[in-house]
This record gives C-alpha cells, structure tokens and sequence, in this order.
C-alpha cells in the first residue's frame, strides 16, 4: 500500500508497535469500562459476505457465528495488527481474508458486501467522515452497518474529562476521546436501526442502513 499522509503513517506506526500487547491491552479495557457483552452483541449481526474495517487483531473473530458468514475480508492500516490477527487460532478453517487497506479509500466496487463493520476505530481514522462514506459505498443496498464506538458522553460533565484527556490520547495511539459519531452519523443520513448504550452512553453500538447512492 501507499505510504498515505503524514498522520496515516504516524497511526500505522504506533498500531505496528501496539500489536504484540495489544489483546492484552485492549481485553483489560473492555472488561474494566465496555463490558464483555456489546462485542458479542456486534458479532450477532455479522452475516453473508463481511468487511471489517480497521479489524486489528482481530478481536470479533472469537464472537462470529461462521455459519452465517459466506466470506469475511479483515482489514487495517496495520501489518503488526493483521499478522497479530492471522494468528488467531478461532479462524482455523474459517473464510478468511486480509487486506491492508486504508479505511479512507477502501479498494473494492460499490456495493460489494453485506455486513460492513469496525469497532473502536472510527475515533481514530484521520476522517471519519469520509471512512463512513466508503464503509456505505461498498455495503449493499439491503446490507448493514454495524459500529462499536466510543463516543463523546451526553452528559457535559463527562464530555469535558473526554477533552481533557484526549490530546493525550491522540499523542499515544491517534485516538480522539471525544468524537461525536453519533451525531455524525445522524447529520450524514445514515438511518440508524438499533442503538445499544454502555458506560453512561460512552460505547455505542449501531447498526445502520448504507445512505442511498446518488442515481
Ligand atoms: C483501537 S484499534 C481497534 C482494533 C479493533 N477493531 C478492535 O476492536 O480491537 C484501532 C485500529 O484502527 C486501525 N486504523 C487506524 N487508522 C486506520 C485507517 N486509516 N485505515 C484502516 N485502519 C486504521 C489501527 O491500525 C488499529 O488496528
């Protein structure tokens, strides 16, 4: 892949570096913040052709029922994150693919799958914005959508700690603490299925339906 913009490849840096202690890490932060069950709950509506965007190390693979899945494509940024991800032993004899794509420029035709997911990723893709785009532009027309964020806190308080906190954050891994996806993906048009809320609304799920292509 090409080399991208310079935060691209700051991001792709970090994630190389992260990914030997990276399932450690991030099950430690699930189990104390997230819960154990939201991940399961995203991996339920996985089905048919699949695209997971910035897969990492591949922590849905042990949540997905593979009967309902035809073929599974596992992208990121990250050949540390995707090797870390080949290496799981629950994708054995599993449709499995990797690709190490850019979640801003996807390299697959309109309408290709039928269940598009990511999770804890759109906070930091460089845009956001632009990610969903393409995440619906590959989806098909009766696909899904399916996110797992965290995202900026309803309440103002809390929302002012995630933007004391952030740039911190951003320095260490790219993530942004404090991005109001939500609200994004409600101003783009995307019709929002099903919503699941955790740790005072902090972690969302959604499962969205693609916006209509333009004819
Ligand atoms: C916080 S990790 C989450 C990984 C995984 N989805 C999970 O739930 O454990 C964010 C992931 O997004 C990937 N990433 C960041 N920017 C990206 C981009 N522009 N395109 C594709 N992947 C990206 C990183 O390499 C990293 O694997």
């Amino acid at each position: 892949m090409t080399s991208g913009p310079p935060d691209t490849k700051r991001i792709r840096d970090i994630f190389d570096q992260l990914a030997p202690t990276w399932n450690e890490r991030e099950a430690r932060g699930e189990r104390l913040l997230m819960g154990p069950d939201l991940r399961r709950e995203l991996a339920t509506a996985l089905h048919g052709d699949v695209l997971e965007v910035g897969a990492g190390t591949g922590m849905t693979f042990a949540h997905v029922d593979w009967d309902e899945i035809a073929s599974y494509t596992a992208t990121d940024l990250s050949a540390g994150m995707l090797a870390e991800a080949r290496r799981r032993p629950d994708i054995e004899g599993r449709p499995v693919a990797f690709d190490q794509v850019d979640a801003t420029a996807l390299p697959y035709p309109d309408a290709s799958f039928d269940t598009v997911t990511t999770s804890l990723t759109l906070c930091t893709v460089p845009d956001p914005e632009c990610t969903l785009r393409e995440m619906s532009r590959v989806c098909r027309p009766n696909g899904r959508i399916v996110l797992l964020e965290h995202v900026r806190a309803p309440n103002r308080l809390l929302a002012w700690l995630q933007r004391r906190m952030s740039p911190l954050q951003e320095r260490r891994m790219g993530c942004h603490l404090d991005r109001p996806t939500v609200e994004l993906v409600r101003e783009m048009g995307f019709p929002v299925e099903r919503e699941e809320r955790r740790l005072f609304s902090i972690f969302r799920l959604l499962v969205l339906r693609p916006l209509r292509q333009a004819a």
